[in-house]
């Protein structure tokens, strides 16, 4: 099971958006994709049609449900939603704190899952260091780092450059990749910082969205940016990124079957 995080020091940058339509763009690739939310906005279910009055989730429940795998919905096609869920501020604190120091709360929540074969793991999180983005990094694959071409993001570079994110590298498997988001041409600053980031990361980066209103759009009627407008550029830049993330996961689809291999480093 290929597990990717999707991450960024700043907030607000577009993490949860490209969560879940990379998602939806690796279940078109033809994956199995589980969705999960470790961020206590709930957000992400909402791009999966989920209604916003059902507020299930695993964190309310994993001090005593073990198997986390028991709160995944189902959204009617290879997408699986695991919602943070709506919780207390006790209940919250409960879950930091297992994962911070239960070395092996993480792993029991998600073990179904993570032997689930072929199941690709896409998992989003709040902005900065929380304690979901510490714990998950003994485990992940694959972190991408989200960047909005803009000045505030840029001033952050540094620290994602320097691992002083969560104190040490993110990712000791496939490592981590910088995904710019909101990139538009028509701006100077934008484009001005989509060249220096294009020329300062090379291949760390792993590809580019365009400001696009059609993102919004499509957020904002709970429908992937594939079903809402399949020709709009943010639709491309996505799926070129998720046929990079797939490449880089090494995950080979055929005849409905998938297998992946992850190759270490
Ligand atoms: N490529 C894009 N073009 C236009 N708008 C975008 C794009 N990507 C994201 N947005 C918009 O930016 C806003 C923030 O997106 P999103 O909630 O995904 O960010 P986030 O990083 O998850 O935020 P938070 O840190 O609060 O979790 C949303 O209104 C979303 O519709
Ligand atoms: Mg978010």
């Amino acid at each position: 099971m290929p597990l990717v995080c999707v991450c960024s020091p700043k907030g607000g940058v577009g993490k949860t958006t490209l969560t879940a339509n990379l998602a939806y763009a690796l279940a078109r690739g033809g994956s199995k994709v589980l969705a999960i939310d470790f961020d206590m906005q709930n957000a992400l279910r909402l791009h999966f049609g989920v209604p916003i009055a059902d507020n299930r989730g695993y964190v309310a429940r994993s001090a005593d449900q073990h198997d986390w795998s028991q709160s995944i919905l189902t959204t009617g096609g290879n997408i699986f939603v695991l919602p943070y869920g709506d919780v207390t501020e006790e209940q919250r604190l409960g879950f930091e704190h297992n994962l911070l120091h239960d070395p092996h709360f993480l792993r029991r929540g998600l073990s179904t899952v993570l032997n689930y074969p072929g199941l690709v793991i896409i998992a989003d999180f709040p902005p900065g260091a929380s304690a979901a983005l510490k714990a998950m990094s003994e485990l992940a694959d694959l972190h991408l780092v989200v960047m909005m071409a803009d000045t505030a993001s840029l001033s952050l570079l540094p620290q994602m450059e320097n691992d002083r994110l969560i104190g040490r590298p993110l990712n000791n498997k496939l490592g981590r990749y910088f995904l710019l988001n909101q990139s538009d041409n028509r701006r100077n600053i934008s484009r001005d910082v989509t060249a220096f980031m294009q020329q300062r990361l090379g291949d760390e980066l792993i590809g580019m969205v365009h400001r696009d209103e059609s993102v919004i759009e499509a957020n904002a009627s709970q429908r992937s940016i594939f079903d809402f407008s399949p020709v709009s550029a943010a639709a491309f830049d996505i799926e070129l990124i998720a046929k990079r993330v797939s490449g880089l996961l090494d995950i080979n689809v055929g005849n409905g079957e998938v297998s992946a291999t992850i190759r270490t480093q």
